[in-house]
């Protein structure tokens, strides 16, 4: 990725081209007729003088002008700009300097593009943003250099994992995506341990190992930890789910669309975002993440339905589909974190099941939590980033979805309810300790990005969770 620089300024230096923030019902901009342009959001109009170029974007109404509205119109303009070939761009936030932080974001986040893999780009005029400026009266100078400079280190780690999610199965399996997750730790103040085959073996994590027994790329375990609390405080785990290719094993997939299961890795992802952005930023909590990564194939020795697996805990599962291997090394995983790091909660992300978009579609997440405030503080944190949730049950009634005659669970219930089904089927290995489950299916990805996004892995859950974090969870 090529490198940005950001200067938060009150004037502008140089010749970038510029973006003005147009809200709906004010006077249109000389040059544009108001019948062709009103001010609605992401709507734009470029204007050309000489080599000059001014991009108008709507923010809609004055009253419902939030965070996200300036993070997407941002990101909207940065789009267009970028096709039209600037690599200087402007931002005139002159009545939105409280939004910087937001207008950053949305700007670093729309200019991400996966490079691909040796296709013809000669014929595209599409710019790189190399340079870009943030426009604020005097007064917001401070604080709005402050929001800038967070939002850079938050969006361009999320636009990291997008690029590390965008590879395809060939080119990242488990051992692979634990050598990355091992390089981009250093030089921050994290620590990782990584479980290969052996270690996972000798330490009981029967889950991980099953599900990753079919590919002849083995599973690993990834474990970082970040501390910037108190030590006696308890730290909050995180939990990723990273199969790195879902073939659905000997349940196997149908062909159509299955190569999107090269991004069922990117709950592990957002994982590893959330505590690289956490060390950068020093928050001053606790964090353990754990990224439990295997590829889910068939072959010889794929696990198979009707196989009996024992978890990390002793707790053991009857395989009736091996397509539902998520939530097998997530059983690992969460009671590792239990067992190892007694945190005051767990939370989990997953691209776990196809029934979540069927209840939220791609627009939100599912949330799952029995934990009253803090489904309040996420739900407050997705309004923040854009990252939006929609709290979905998790209670003993689903339990009994999963109960089997002759192991503590088994791993698919009916299809009626089977996100909920699945969330409570996770919930058994956290226990007693607080957990939170989002099943991220719908939001990890878009094939059909809107118009301040690139198609793709999309990062979801690391600025939802930073965002979170840092208004102070409530455990
Ligand atoms: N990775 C899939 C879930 C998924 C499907 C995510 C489509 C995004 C889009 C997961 O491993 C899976 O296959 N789940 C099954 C579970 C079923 C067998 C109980 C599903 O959702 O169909
Ligand atoms: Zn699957
Ligand atoms: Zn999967």
């Amino acid at each position: 990725m090529a490198s940005l620089k950001i200067d938060v300024r009150t004037a502008a230096i140089g010749s970038p081209d510029l973006v003005t923030f147009f809200v709906k019902g004010s006077t249109p901009p000389t040059g544009v007729p108001p019948e062709e342009f009103d001010g609605a959001p992401n709507s734009t109009v470029l204007l050309r003088d000489r080599n000059h170029r001014t991009l108008v974007v709507g923010v809609g109404e004055k009253n419902k002008i939030e965070a996200d509205t300036v993070r997407r119109a941002a990101g909207t303009a940065i789009r267009q700009l970028l096709k039209v070939g600037s690599s200087e761009v402007a931002l005139n936030l002159a009545d939105f300097a409280g939004h910087a932080g937001a207008a950053v974001e949305g700007a670093i986040l729309a200019s991400y593009k996966f490079e691909g893999f040796g296709k013809d780009t000669s014929k595209k005029t599409r710019g790189v943003l190399g340079r870009l400026q943030v426009l604020v009266p005097e007064a917001d100078l401070a604080q709005a250099r402050t929001q800038a400079r967070e939002a850079e280190i938050v969006a361009t780690i999320a636009n990291k994992m997008r690029d590390i999610g965008n590879l395809p199965g060939n080119l990242l399996n488990p051992a692979i995506l634990a050598e990355k997750a091992e390089e981009l730790a250093q030089n921050r103040s994290l620590t990782v341990k990584i479980w290969n085959e052996h270690h996972l073996k000798r330490d009981g994590f029967g889950g991980i190992l099953a599900v990753g027994q079919g590919s002849s790329h083995p599973p690993r375990l990834i474990v970082l930890e970040y501390r910037g609390g108190a030590k006696k405080d308890a730290p909050v785990a995180l939990v990723g789910k990273a199969i790195t290719f879902d073939t659905g094993g000997i349940s196997i997939k149908p062909g159509a669309q299955m190569d999107e299961m090269k991004w069922d890795k990117m709950g592990g992802l957002a994982v590893l975002g959330i505590m690289l952005a956490a060390a950068e930023l020093k928050l001053p909590l606790n964090l353990v993440g754990l990224i439990p990564s295997a590829e889910n194939m068939p072959g010889p020795d794929a696990y198979r339905p009707g196989d009996i697996i024992t978890t990390r805990d002793g707790k053991t599962i009857e395989v009736l589909n091996t397509d539902a291997e998520g939530r097998i090394i997530l059983a690992d995983a969460i009671a590792h974190a239990r067992l190892t790091y007694k945190p005051s909660v767990i939370v989990e992300y997953s691209t776990l099941t196809g029934a979540v978009i069927m209840a939220l579609g791609f627009q939100r997440a599912g949330m799952f939590t029995a934990e009253e405030k803090l489904r309040e503080a996420f739900i407050a944190a997705g309004k923040a980033t854009g990252e939006l949730v929609w709290p979905l049950p998790i209670g003993e009634e689903y339990k009994e979805g999963v109960s089997s005659e002759i192991a503590t669970v088994k791993n698919i219930g009916g299809r009626e309810g089977s996100a909920c089904i699945s969330a409570s089927f996770l919930k058994t290995w956290a226990e007693e300790v607080p957990f939170v489950h989002f099943d991220i299916a719908g939001t990890a990805w878009t094939t059909k990005p809107p118009a301040h996004l690139e198609g793709g892995a999309t990062g979801f859950g690391i600025r939802l969770t930073i965002q979170a974090l840092r208004a102070g969870l409530p455990v």
